[in-house]
């Protein structure tokens, strides 16, 4: 009896190789791989090697190889139907019982396989040929290059809805499995068989291990929708599958940030230019299934970024992502949150501002409990205690919707906190909105009303000093003085002394030399988080920035420091001589005013 190949398939996604060879035999982490000794010959040194990337394990000892499922037959010395029972089971999934015809239909999907592939290298010389001419002028319009084509395998499904059904005819593929593969249709008036993609730019869809299973194809020209994309068959499944998923899944673990955004244009764009672990889902919100899929990627750079446009429906596309992912948060698996600027896509972006605007973007980005903390305390001014209260309980509300119990306690205990901060100053959290607006590049991407409370920006100053001093400890030097006469208030204020401190004692310092001090002095983990955070987009604060630039970032925090010191005062001065008619007092709030204003359009 066979089963399905997607079913195999599905047994080895959902599994982890690591985790289950690792239950049998004992194995160590080895940089992208785990090691051991070989459970299939004798031996004392380990040259078994397991790549959970790749799903296979090799023995450079014996020879042996294989994936998890040939694994556990010769481990556990089984049977093929027993292995697949017992992996089944752990991944959840129901041993399906076959009919013939399903035993048939499974032989039969080696050939979707096949059609799909035929397909694809069909579209591909298409796009080449004098029917694709205004396809190709139209890719070529977009930016893309001969290479790119190919790497993508773009490809044209001419409007002459026959041609590809007769070339298929003709390598002897039935009809009826074009329609099976979603490639064809059947007229339901005269029964007729057509092409489903006509005059559009074909796109690809591999499954996770590169072979073509589905397409979406892009209008080129007249009416209709923009995309059309491949329906659902045995071997694919749009909830499940993300484009561009193979090539994710091997540049992941190798550093490349997981990007998820909405486009195959946007996903190719940043493949270009060098962010090789970009997906999409596939013309639909992403699924439960697509997170756990970005779960399993196995990033080494950091939680999957979730990309959305800056406007409003890209603030409630992001709250739907948001919710559906609270119920499958658990140690390890989570979100970030990046907002890219206004009617922007990544493909615009990567256009307009290059690598350098994207990389400025995705440093944006914030987890997702500040996520949820904005959505929620964005939602009600906080300055009353009945507010806090309510915000608590809509907080509480969102944390009963995750599953993990470990992970509702973590979000109670970061919440608890939040609210008492806000409860210490909430009018002055309200107050300084406006202004931190004009700080944060993030909130002038998204425009929720009212606009959440961001943290207050002393304490942001704080940081980015803190980060200046490390990067260039002798500009404390030059700007030193003025520094510390801001007495900058925040979370950081011991490390931030200790670095005042110790720069003082030891003014030859280099940075490497501070940095190493601070780790003797006790300060290593503080500084390893400070540092992994990096800054709200600040770009003079970036590894590589000149001393000049960080010099000059500085004393701009210097300067809007004083000038924010002066509005509290001028603030001050206009409460107490609002009731006055005293004409020189009311000049000289006026010249005053006009002053500010004038040095707030110049920022
Ligand atoms: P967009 O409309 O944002 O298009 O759709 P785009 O990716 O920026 O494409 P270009 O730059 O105009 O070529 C985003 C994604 O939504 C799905 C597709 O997967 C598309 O890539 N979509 C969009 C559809 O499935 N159908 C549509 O009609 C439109
Ligand atoms: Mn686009």
């Amino acid at each position: 009896m066979s089963f399905p190949p997607s079913f195999l398939e599905e047994i080895r996604s959902r599994l982890s190789l690591s985790e289950v060879i690792g239950q049998r035999i004992k194995l160590t982490r080895a940089g992208r791989e785990f090691k051991g000794c070989c459970p299939f010959h004798n031996e004392k040194t380990a040259s078994f090697t397991v790549n959970e990337t790749k799903g296979f394990f090799h023995c450079f000892g014996c020879g042996a190889h294989g994936d998890v499922i040939s694994f556990v037959m010769q481990n556990d010395r089984l049977s093929f139907h027993e292995t697949i029972e017992i992996l089944a089971n752990k991944a959840g999934l129901d041993v399906p019982q076959f009919s013939p015809q399903e035993v048939a239909k499974a032989q039969q999907q080696k050939t979707l396989h096949q059609i799909c592939e035929t397909a694809a290298q069909w579209f591909e010389q298409q796009l080449h040929s004098t029917a694709g001419r205004a396809a190709l002028a139209y890719a070529q319009s977009r930016g893309l290059k001969e290479n790119d084509l190919h790497r993508f395998r773009l490809g044209y499904a001419p409007l002459d809805g026959q041609a590809l059904i007769q070339h298929l005819k003709g390598l002897g593929f039935e009809t009826a499995l074009m329609i099976e593969a979603g490639i064809a249709r059947q007229r339901e008036s005269d029964g007729q068989t057509y092409a489903f993609f006509r005059d559009r730019l074909m796109f690809p869809v591999a499954d996770r291990r590169g072979r073509v299973v589905a397409f979406g194809g892009r209008l080129i020209s007249g009416d209709g929708p923009k995309y059309i994309n491949s329906p659902d068959h045995p071997l694919f499944h749009k909830g499940k599958l993300l484009y561009n998923l193979s090539r994710a899944r091997e540049a992941a673990p190798r550093g490349a940030p997981v990007i998820v955004v909405e486009g195959y244009m946007d996903v190719i764009a940043l493949v270009k230019n060098g962010f090789e672990a970009a997906v999409a889902p596939l013309g639909t919100a992403l699924t439960e299934e697509q997170m756990e899929e970005l779960w399993r990627l196995g990033a080494s750079e950091g939680d999957p970024i979730l990309c959305f446009d800056g406007d409003s429906a890209g603030q409630r596309a992001a709250e739907r992502a948001l919710l559906r992912a609270l119920p499958l948060l658990s140690a390890g698996k989570t979100f970030r949150f990046a907002f890219l600027p206004h009617g922007q896509d990544p493909d615009d972006l990567l256009k307009s501002a290059g690598i350098a605007g994207m990389n400025e973007a995705l440093k944006t980005a914030i987890p997702l409990v500040d996520m949820l903390w904005r959505l929620e305390s964005g939602r009600r001014p906080l300055n009353t205690p009945e507010a806090q209260a309510g915000l608590k309980k809509a907080l509480e509300d969102q944390i009963k919707l995750m599953a993990d119990a470990t992970v509702q306690k973590f979000y109670r205990a970061a919440f608890g906190r939040r609210l008492d901060e806000q409860f210490q100053k909430p009018a002055q959290a309200y107050k300084n909105t406006n202004y931190n607006n004009k700080l944060s590049k993030f909130n002038r991407a998204i425009p929720p009303s009212p606009p959440p409370p961001l943290p207050h920006p002393q304490i942001i100053w704080q940081r980015q000093c803190l980060l200046a001093l490390l990067r260039y400890p002798q500009l404390f030097d030059e700007v030193g003085v003025q520094l510390v006469t801001l007495e900058l208030k925040g979370p950081l204020d011991k490390l931030w002394q200790a670095v005042v401190t110790n720069i003082e004692n030891q003014p030859s310092l280099d940075s490497s030399g501070l940095r190493e001090r601070l780790r003797d002095l006790g300060w290593d983990d503080p500084l390893k988080s400070i540092l992994a955070q990096g800054v709200e987009a600040r770009a003079w604060l970036k590894e590589g920035e000149t001393i000049d630039d960080v010099r000059a970032g500085l004393q701009d925090i210097i300067a809007l420091h004083h000038r924010h010191a002066t509005q509290a005062t001028f603030r001050q001065m206009a409460q107490q001589y609002e009731q006055q008619t005293d004409d020189e007092m009311r000049r000289r709030i006026s010249a005053m005013r006009q002053e500010l204003n004038h040095d707030h359009d110049e920022r």
